[in-house]
């Protein structure tokens, strides 16, 4: 089989080579990939700015789609020919993580996708919604999950609410078209007024060009009424502050991105005032995935994808990420 391994960190270092194809043991499930899709973790683990642990060689990517070839004794859960995605953290199930259930993540502690061929333990994957294709089915493990976690389970978003989104990437645009499904008005930020005008289109209800509207958390709380019931937080540094003026008394900042940077100086006033709920989120567990996965087959949701790359040409897909000039999803054919 074809896979793409790492042998040492740069984006020049990632080689396709030609392996085994390996087999399925009691309780497992033979992946056969069709699509990955890139996300910002797996960049910055390949160009050594994630963490120095890395075991080389690496088949890297969190994200994929395929479909069962096969079973090993005792599977239950997926038959031969479903289509499925592998979970991000294959050992955390449900409700909160213990340490050892976010131990192992998907193309960083155990193989990613970014191969023709994968074993999995049966609980470690999910049915994709039958609307999907492949390419789609790829973008949701990570950023889709997290999206899900932020609007659900952490922050409760219903019909009525108001969700506040910074940028247009696979997170946020899979926030948008999750929160509009969930009957909530959406606010969303962007640096590129024709991205904002493409977002538009997908559905937000209200744009704000950051760049040009530094101070947008005034803005978002007047928008809203009396503030924004949750704010998908994608920069970190340079936005929590704003966030912080955007949110309603009670209101959710659920802490997922550091595009502008990590560490900053932060007055506990403004959280104690306003009874804030911040919320790390750390993509999130299967059940959730799999509940999110049922919820996007229900409103035949599907991702944004702002091009499609072929497996030879991995490293024009992470630095066409790296460059920030998309919108949504960056996939792979495999
Ligand atoms: N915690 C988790 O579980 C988790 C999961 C997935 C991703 N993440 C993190 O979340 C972030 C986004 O991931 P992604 O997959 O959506 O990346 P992406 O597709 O590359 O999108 C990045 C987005 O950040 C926006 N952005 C940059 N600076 C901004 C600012 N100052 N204000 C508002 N928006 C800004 C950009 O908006 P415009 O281009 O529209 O200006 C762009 O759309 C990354 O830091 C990633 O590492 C965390």
């Amino acid at each position: 089989m074809q896979v793409v391994e790492l042998s040492a960190f740069g984006l020049d270092m990632l080689k396709l080579f030609d392996r085994e194809k390996p087999a399925a043991g009691p309780g497992e499930v033979l992946v056969r990939f069709e699509a990955a899709s890139v996300n910002p973790r797996d960049y910055q683990i390949i160009t050594g700015h994630f963490t120095p642990n890395v075991q080389f060689p690496l088949v890297p990517l969190s994200d994929g789609a395929g479909i069962v070839e096969a079973v090993g004794d005792g599977v239950s859960r997926v038959s031969i020919g479903d289509r499925v995605t592998p979970t991000f953290f294959p050992e955390w199930i449900s409700g909160e993580a213990l340490n050892a259930e976010r131990a192992v993540s998907s193309g960083l502690e155990t193989p990613g996708t970014l191969r023709e061929y994968g074993v999995y333990q049966e609980s470690a994957v999910v049915r994709v919604a039958p609307h999907l294709s492949a390419v789609e089915a790829a973008c949701l493990p990570c950023a889709g999950l997290t999206a899900w976690t932020a609007l659900v389970t952490m922050s409760q978003i219903t019909q009525g609410n108001t969700v506040l989104l910074q940028g247009t990437g696979g997170v946020a645009l899979a926030g948008l078209s999750l929160s509009k499904a969930l009957g909530a008005q959406v606010i969303v930020l962007s640096s590129s007024n024709d991205k904002l005008e493409r977002a538009r289109e997908l559905g937000a209800d209200h744009c704000i060009n950051y760049t040009t509207t530094t101070d947008w958390g005034p803005r978002a709380y007047e928008i809203a009424g009396h503030g924004v019931d949750a704010v998908l937080e994608i920069g970190g540094t340079g936005t929590l502050e704003n966030s912080l003026t955007a949110i309603r008394h009670g209101g959710h900042v659920n802490i997922i991105g550091y595009m502008t940077g990590v560490d900053m100086d932060i007055t506990v006033f403004p959280l104690i005032i306003k009874n804030a709920q911040l919320h790390g989120i750390g993509t999130g567990n299967r059940d959730a995935y799999e509940a999110m996965m049922k919820f996007v087959g229900e409103h035949e949701i599907r991702p944004v994808i702002s091009e499609t790359f072929s497996m030879n040409e991995t490293a024009t897909a992470l630095e066409t990420l790296a460059r920030g000039g998309h919108m949504g999803k960056i996939t792979i054919t495999i």
